[in-house]
């Protein structure tokens, strides 16, 4: 098994926070798949978006875990959309164990409202918005996790706990 812990979730769900807080406790690397994309294309991702459009930047997510598919020992933070592709909800699930950070609608409006960093959401009624995507994407995030966490009630050290005990038990099981 490739003993890697993947982090999915809409936007502002916290994934790559709580990816860095999991990858000091485990001292286990970690791989922002927004972040080394922007790496790789030596342009943000607003830039990407403008520049190359959805469709080529979901291509680059593809081909991003294509080249990940043999990592081990990683927590992996993913962007939102990951999960809109087949292809990739079906690689996240060889790559280990995928767990689904879940908030509220508010509250991703609330966290996402303090930047505007997100193509998608710079939109006239970026709440309408949240709520159009989450009603397409919540089937494709229950399909491609193992496990889901309501992120809403919880603290960040509440959160990484779960996710390495439940992860522990995961890992323990026999293939
Ligand atoms: C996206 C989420 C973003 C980033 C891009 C598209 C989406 O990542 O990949 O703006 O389609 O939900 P975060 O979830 O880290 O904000």
């Amino acid at each position: 098994m490739t003993k890697n812990i993947i982090l999915v979730g809409f936007m502002g769900t916290g994934k790559s926070t709580i990816g860095r807080s999991l990858s000091q406790i485990l001292s286990y690397p970690v791989i922002d798949t927004d972040q080394l994309i922007e790496k790789q294309q030596g342009r943000s991702i607003p830039k990407i978006f403008e520049e190359a459009g959805e469709d080529a930047f979901r291509d680059m997510e593809t081909a991003l875990l294509r080249s990940l598919l043999n990592q081990s020992g990683h927590i992996i933070s993913t962007g939102g959309g990951i999960i809109v592709r087949e292809e990739n909800r079906q690689l996240l699930r060889k790559m280990g164990y995928v767990i689904w950070l879940v908030a509220s609608p508010e509250e991703i409006h609330n966290r996402t409202s303090r930047n505007n960093s997100r193509p998608l959401l710079n939109t006239k009624d970026p709440a309408g918005t949240i709520r159009k995507l989450l009603e397409t994407r919540i089937p494709l995030y229950k399909e491609c996790a193992h496990l889901a966490i309501e992120t809403n009630q919880l603290n960040f050290d509440e959160i990484t706990t779960g996710i390495i005990e439940s992860a522990r038990y995961y890992f323990s099981q026999p293939e």
